[in-house]
């Protein structure tokens, strides 16, 4: 098929809730011309999730499409020889030798976060690639944190305005129950400060920005200031704000963490299926006030 031809069916459909839309007839192991990225771009705006079905990419190919939207994170996280992960690296729930096990090397995707909000300009994209997924569950959840500001009573969204919030790898590794993190870790990742209510710079939504890599809100009584959080993370995570993604093996999800927070849901047998999936990250480019 010539790019022209393909041009012509790859199409987008909402998935009409809260976050998330389908794109169909499009090869992103060919490189995307000027008007295809475009128009990516405006869906990923516009609908903060995107679901490109059928996609059969090596991790070569993963890498070329994610350069298409910016410079690729690297990792603060190393593997079990000491090593950095390469830029397009695994999840999965596989152990040492290659086995599903139901207590994987890292559990804390399976808690609402935004990915590197301890980073202090986080990433803006993720896109995860199937390449093995459990028969049924194993899905990702995604909300919208911009539509959970906009529901915020008057008096809560003028309460938390001015609130600025610490992230860290530390207070992570915490809230996760996974192996504290290291002193060099520490180092590499000191704790940083984001807004609570943070504007998108593309679209100028105001939206939540919280999650699991959030220690405390700042000059709050510790504890005050986590139970704000956690309230505000369950108003955040209600059913009508999540799209919950069910995978299908050949999907790339591309998501935007600026206006969502996402988790996986361990809804299967982690012990008995496989889900193994590709992962690029996309750097921010500045820290929106
Ligand atoms: C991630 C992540 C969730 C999942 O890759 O950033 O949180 O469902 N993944 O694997
Ligand atoms: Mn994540």
């Amino acid at each position: 098929m010539s790019l022209a031809e393909q041009r012509a069916e790859f199409e987008f459909t909402a998935f009409g809730g809260p976050a998330g839309a389908e794109v169909t007839g499009l090869d992103l192991s060919v490189p995307l011309d000027a008007a295809a990225r475009e128009a990516i771009l405006e869906a990923f705006l516009a609908h903060h999730v995107l679901v490109f079905r059928d996609q059969d990419l090596t991790p070569e190919a993963q890498h070329a499409f994610t350069l298409n939207f910016g410079e690729l994170e690297n990792h603060v996280i190393r593997l079990a020889d000491g090593k950095p992960p390469p830029l397009v690296h695994i999840i999965s729930n596989l152990d040492a030798d290659g086995q599903p096990t139901a207590k994987p090397y890292s559990h804390g995707n399976y808690f609402w976060h935004t990915d590197k909000s301890y980073h202090a300009i986080p990433s803006l994209a993720t896109l995860l690639h199937a390449r093995e997924v459990p028969p049924a569950g194993g899905d990702t959840l995604f909300a919208n944190t911009a539509r959970a500001y906009d529901r915020l009573d008057a008096a809560t969204k003028a309460r938390i305005a001015d609130l600025r919030v610490e992230h860290s790898w530390e207070a992570s590794r915490a809230n996760t129950g996974n192996r504290p993190a290291t002193e060099e870790e520490k180092r590499e990742r000191p704790p940083v400060v984001h807004p609570l209510v943070r504007t998108h710079p593309e679209s100028g939504a105001k939206c939540l920005y919280l999650g699991m890599h959030s220690s405390h809100i700042v000059g709050m009584d510790h504890e005050e200031g986590r139970a704000l959080l956690a309230e505000l993370q369950d108003h955040a995570t209600r059913d009508d704000l999540v799209y919950v993604h069910e995978w299908r093996p050949g999907d790339l999800v591309m998501w935007d963490n600026r206006c969502t927070m996402h988790r996986a849901d361990a809804n299967y047998d982690m012990a008995a299926h496989r889900r193994v999936l590709h992962r690029t990250v996309v750097k921010g480019t500045a820290a929106p006030a």
